[in-house]
């Protein structure tokens, strides 16, 4: 497996995101009240950038794929869930109890979703991409999830929720999809 050592292979790289993005589950449910806010931002960024970045650079190549078809629908609609589960938080207090409860049900959510992925998805990549074009996928992946620049959350952690028209969520996705889709 040395080369499922090399730091670009895309299987490694979607491995440390999921890492990344379980510890920000973590702290962000065991963050004090008045701290959540800018965690939930924190959390939001890296996984909706690596969500897109998934479905621009790595499931088309799992759909290549014989049977991959089944496994990219199925984890997308998990990821899209996610999403919808984001979006719903987003406009709740977040120093409330049931935003506590909310996170707690989106953290065991995304960590069943990445364990089916990695049993699924990136087992096909290991199984039937050449470790080349698995380089060659973890650098466009890497490009899609920085294609665009990272701002604060625009109302955290002073502001109130609720007095944005469009969320910084959906405002964060579209960004996210246009710069990652011209990569
Ligand atoms: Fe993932």
């Amino acid at each position: 497996m040395a080369t499922y050592e090399n730091p670009d292979d895309v299987v490694r790289l979607l491995e440390e995101d999921h890492q990344l993005v379980k510890s920000r589950l973590e702290a962000l449910a065991a963050a004090p009240a008045d701290g959540r806010a800018e965690l939930f931002w924190k959390l939001t960024n890296d996984l909706v950038r690596h969500e897109v970045a998934e479905e621009v650079v790595v499931y088309p190549a799992v759909r290549d794929v014989p049977g991959g078809d089944a496994i990219a629908d199925a984890r997308i609609s998990e990821q899209s869930e996610a999403e919808e589960k984001l979006a719903q938080m987003e406009k709740m207090d977040p120093a409330s109890p049931e935003f506590a409860q909310e996170v707690a049900a989106l953290k065991s959510a995304v960590l069943e979703h990445a364990t089916a992925e990695e049993e699924t998805a990136f087992a096909m990549l290991l199984g039937a991409l050449a470790p080349d074009r698995r380089i060659e996928l973890g650098q466009r992946y890497t490009k899609a999830k920085d294609a665009a620049p990272t701002h604060p959350h625009p109302h955290a952690p002073d502001t109130p929720p609720g007095n944005v028209v469009m969320g910084p969520l959906a405002a964060l996705v579209d960004r996210v999809r246009d710069a990652a889709a011209a990569v």
